[in-house]
């Protein structure tokens, strides 16, 4: 595995950047505190090709290999995660899925808008089903050329604002995560009845909602994939996603490290400023060393997916050991802060609070410990 960015990707990381501290980074803080993103920062990143970035271009995408779209993520999660996170779920688990398992009739319908302008969302979890994603009980009954789906949804990201809607409902009761199928809904169907914003402690500016599905109508030829094959949908999808939930984790604590290092380099006490003192420069070797470790790890597991080798244990690596690294590096650049991480004025207050979820959402730290040793017990360990 070659490590250096090639020239394209250089390009790429370039354009994204400047992009981000232009246009996003001075409004990242208040996204937080009303609690939304707008609409026009989507736009901008749209675009640029941001939304169709893992689309090939003969289907108007700009077809980013996984190494590309982990840079791109993570210098969006640097100045907002709350927007890296709608981008991630967009392209990872919205928009790919609808080309990799999409009839051509269902790309012609549906890519053009989602690389275009679109916001996707993945509906996957339910009250009663979140780390037991096969336990998932709203139903989608069959009527001739038509499924009624009937349940509720909830956690689902961008689910305000999204044009098109990924939903996972069982088709046959008894068979278990072998009776799932997947779904694309639009937006304004009768009987998708979306709810209020969840009033989350941190990535503010993404909206999380519930879904309520009241005899939803949705016509046979939406359906994505094969009956039955709506679980496998979900977990292969979930293998890409993870590896960009954990670019966004390394975005987020790269930049809470930087807050750190300027801080420390500013704040004096006992006659220096703080950097100095080696109580707080091992709290930076530390930080640097668990940035390095996860970068490898999201490099890795991206590789092997451009590669096409499997990933599924790599991308839960990846996930788990960044996300965790982004909850400690947070904690840590608020402890060197002192008193003044503690108050909404310093950065690191927002980076600590959207940090914590990552260990949370597309799989916990317990659910991706468990796919990392099925794996190993399975295929033994990785080399
Ligand atoms: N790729 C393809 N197929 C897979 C797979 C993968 N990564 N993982 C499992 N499968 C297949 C298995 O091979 C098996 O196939 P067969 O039926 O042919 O044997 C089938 O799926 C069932 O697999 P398991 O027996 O392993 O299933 P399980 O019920 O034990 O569950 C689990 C496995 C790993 C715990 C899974 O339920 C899981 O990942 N849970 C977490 C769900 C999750 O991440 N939810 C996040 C929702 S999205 C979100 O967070 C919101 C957002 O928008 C950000």
């Amino acid at each position: 595995m070659n490590l250096d960015l090639t020239e394209d990707q250089r390009q790429v990381r370039d354009a994204v950047r400047g992009l981000c501290e232009r246009e996003f980074a001075p409004f990242a803080p208040r996204w937080d505190r009303e609690g939304i993103v707008p609409r026009d920062a989507v736009s901008k990143l749209a675009e640029q090709g941001f939304l169709g970035m893992a689309i090939p271009e003969e289907w108007g995408g700009v077809g980013y290999d996984s190494r590309t779209i982990v840079v791109v993520l993570e210098e969006i999660a640097r100045v907002s995660a709350a927007l890296a996170i709608m981008i991630a779920v967009h392209n990872s688990v919205g928009a790919l899925p609808v080309f990799r398992f999409g009839t051509d009739a269902q790309r012609r319908r549906f890519l053009p808008r989602l690389v275009s302008r679109e916001l996707a969302a993945f509906s996957l979890s339910e009250p009663g089903a979140g780390s037991d994603a096969a336990a998932i009980a709203s139903i989608a009954v069959r009527q001739g050329d038509t499924y009624v789906l009937n349940g509720s949804k909830n956690w689902v990201t961008n689910g305000q604002q999204a044009g098109v809607y990924l939903i996972f409902a069982r088709t046959e009761k008894a068979a278990g995560s072998r009776g799932l199928s997947a779904f694309i809904v639009e937006r304004g169907a009768a009987g998708l009845v979306v709810g209020n914003p969840e009033d989350k402690m941190g990535l503010r500016g993404s909206d999380t909602v519930s879904l309520s599905l009241e005899d939803l109508r949705v016509p046979l030829e939406q359906r994505l994939g094969e009956e039955g094959e709506g679980f496998k949908i979900a977990m292969s999808m979930l293998d890409a996603g993870r590896i960009g939930v954990g670019a966004q984790a390394l975005g987020v604590m790269r930049a809470a490290f930087d807050e750190a290092v300027r801080y420390a380099q500013l704040r004096m006490a006992f006659g220096q400023p703080i950097a100095k003192i080696q109580a707080v420069q091992w709290k930076f070797a530390e930080m640097e060393r668990r940035i390095q470790c996860a970068r490898l790890l999201i490099q890795q597991a991206a590789w092997l997916k451009d590669v096409g080798q499997p990933y599924t244990r790599e991308a839960a690596m990846a996930k788990l050991y960044a996300s965790e690294a982004a909850t400690w590096v947070t904690h840590q650049a608020i402890q060197v802060h002192g008193g003044y991480g503690y108050v909404k004025e310093y950065a690191v207050e927002r980076f600590y609070r959207d940090a914590r979820v990552m260990e949370i959402y597309e799989g916990t730290s317990e659910i991706q410990r468990l796919v990392i040793a099925r794996g190993l017990l399975k295929d033994g360990a990785a080399v």
